[in-house]
């Protein structure tokens, strides 16, 4: 392992600029003018896969975006460890409020990094995540030290739901058979406090339009006689949450598996500091579902969220208008055992239901995907619990987080393997926000990190 290690140190200034070269391919998956980038994005982390040594690598399409493969099996009677990642990234915009270009990545210091931190967008999510994995394998292979099977399966589309995966998954059994997958897509509590991630939400998405008149109005001619979508949205909206934000779609809290006493108690152990969340977001006080700690509001409680509204005049000045139509896009986070199907469909047939006459709504589905707790008594879960322990000085807390993985709930389903979500961002690194950035610190122990995995996993597995 002492080999290894100093592989990665002797090279970790080439690391660096090898994930800049990859933050430069602007690998939007949600917006179509950029496939071509996203095709990009996928060569190279073929390349480099197979520069690594990996064999087999390939770029195989689905009906969306490529998924990359890549294996090296030393021998069939080892573990196998597949890793997960995506090197499709968020859209960019608004682009005014980026303090350098999304995709010309700079290092800069902040107070969370104070060695300096990559900034551009995919930097923590997800290609410095995944890059820090191809160069662990490179290491250890450079070494001579790979002490397991490896597979990698690297996506495009995870960004846009995954919704060709399923698919993909079933038509590719046997390629993508493997113990456990491995996926660095979360993150840590802090730098100096280790954490492994053993949850997920899931995710129900949709998009509603409120329509009215025929055509925009006079807001003067027309207005207090004819229904305004706006006004009528944005009650709507307010009215599915009650006073204590419980969110008020009937039944959307029935299937909610509930978590004991004893395991909340544990889970606000984990430490946490009100006042700096608070001070880190600027904001004078929090605000959640009444009886919920933040850790709990972010983590094993549903919640609804709208992610954008639009309608009638939004330009300079004033225009007397009152518009004929309005949109909203709205996210559900759900917990265990809510089912992203069924919520979609409570969703839709309350919003129908609440829908004044003087308007016509429609409600339509995006993508969803199921929540996850993954074990913590497994050689897996072990496996990255020594890892961190060794690098970090420190035992990893488990705790559950708040985003989603779509694609964690398929490998179960459709492969019958579990996942380790051993992640090295941070939740102040703004992923899906202007100035992204992940630290250098964090893609250098990630790095440092993985090939221990690998040793204690094997070790584990004899
Ligand atoms: N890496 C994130 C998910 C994440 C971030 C989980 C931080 C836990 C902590 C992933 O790329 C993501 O953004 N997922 C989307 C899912 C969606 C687009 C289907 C999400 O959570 O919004
Ligand atoms: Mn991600
Ligand atoms: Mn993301």
């Amino acid at each position: 392992m002492k080999t290894v290690q100093d592989y990665l140190q002797q090279n970790k200034d080439r690391f660096i600029s090898e994930l800049f070269e990859f933050l430069r391919i602007p690998s939007v998956s949600a917006n179509p003018n950029h496939d071509a980038d996203v095709v990009n994005a996928a060569s190279f982390v073929a390349e480099k896969l197979k520069a690594a040594g990996a064999d087999n690598v390939e770029m195989i399409p689905t009906k969306g975006h490529p998924v990359v493969f890549g294996e090296k099996i030393i021998n069939p009677d080892l573990p196998t460890i597949m890793v997960y990642g995506h090197y499709d990234v968020q859209p960019a915009d608004p682009l005014d409020l980026w303090d350098s270009p999304p995709f010309e990545p700079v290092i800069r210091k902040t107070d969370h990094h104070t060695d300096g931190a990559i900034f551009a967008r995919g930097s923590c999510d997800d290609k410095g995540q995944v890059y820090m994995h191809i160069k662990a394998f490179e290491a250890m292979m450079a070494c001579n030290d790979l002490p397991c099977n490896i597979k990698f399966m690297i996506e495009g589309e995870e960004e846009v739901g995954s919704s060709n995966l399923a698919t993909f998954l079933e038509q590719n059994k046997s390629k993508l058979a493997a113990d456990v997958i491995l996926i660095s897509d979360t993150a840590l509590i802090a730098n100096d406090i280790p954490s492994i991630t053993v949850g997920l939400r899931g995710l129900s998405y949709v998009e509603v339009s409120v329509v009215g008149p025929n055509r925009d109005l006079h807001s003067g001619v027309y207005g207090g006689a004819v229904g305004n979508p706006i006004n009528i949205l944005t009650k709507m909206i307010a009215s599915m949450h009650d006073e204590n934000n419980h969110v008020t779609i009937p039944g959307f809290y029935d299937a909610v598996l509930p978590v004991s006493l004893a395991d909340r108690q544990k889970m606000n152990e984990a430490p946490f500091s009100l006042e700096e969340y608070q001070a880190d977001l600027k904001i004078d006080s929090v605000h959640g579902e009444a009886g919920y700690t933040v850790l709990e509001r972010t983590s094993i409680r549903p919640t609804l969220d709208v992610n954008g509204i639009w309608g009638g005049y939004t330009g300079e000045g004033a225009k007397t208008v009152l518009p004929s139509k309005a949109f909203a896009k709205i996210s559900m986070r759900l917990v265990p055992n809510q089912d992203p199907d069924f919520i979609t469909e409570l969703f839709k047939n309350y919003f129908e239901s609440i829908a004044p006459p003087a308007v016509k709504v429609t409600v339509t589905p995006h993508h969803g995907g199921h929540p996850v707790v993954t074990p913590t008594d497994t050689a897996e879960y072990k496996a990255a619990e020594l890892a961190m322990k060794h690098t970090f000085g420190k035992e990893p807390i488990p705790q559950r987080g708040g985003g989603s993985i779509p694609i964690v709930a398929l490998f179960e389903k459709e492969l019958g393997v579990k996942s380790v979500l051993m992640g090295f961002g941070l939740d102040s690194d703004d992923i899906h926000s202007p100035n992204e950035h992940y630290g250098i610190f964090n893609y250098l122990k990630g790095m440092e990190t993985i090939p221990y995995y690998f040793k204690f996993y094997a070790e584990l597995k004899q």
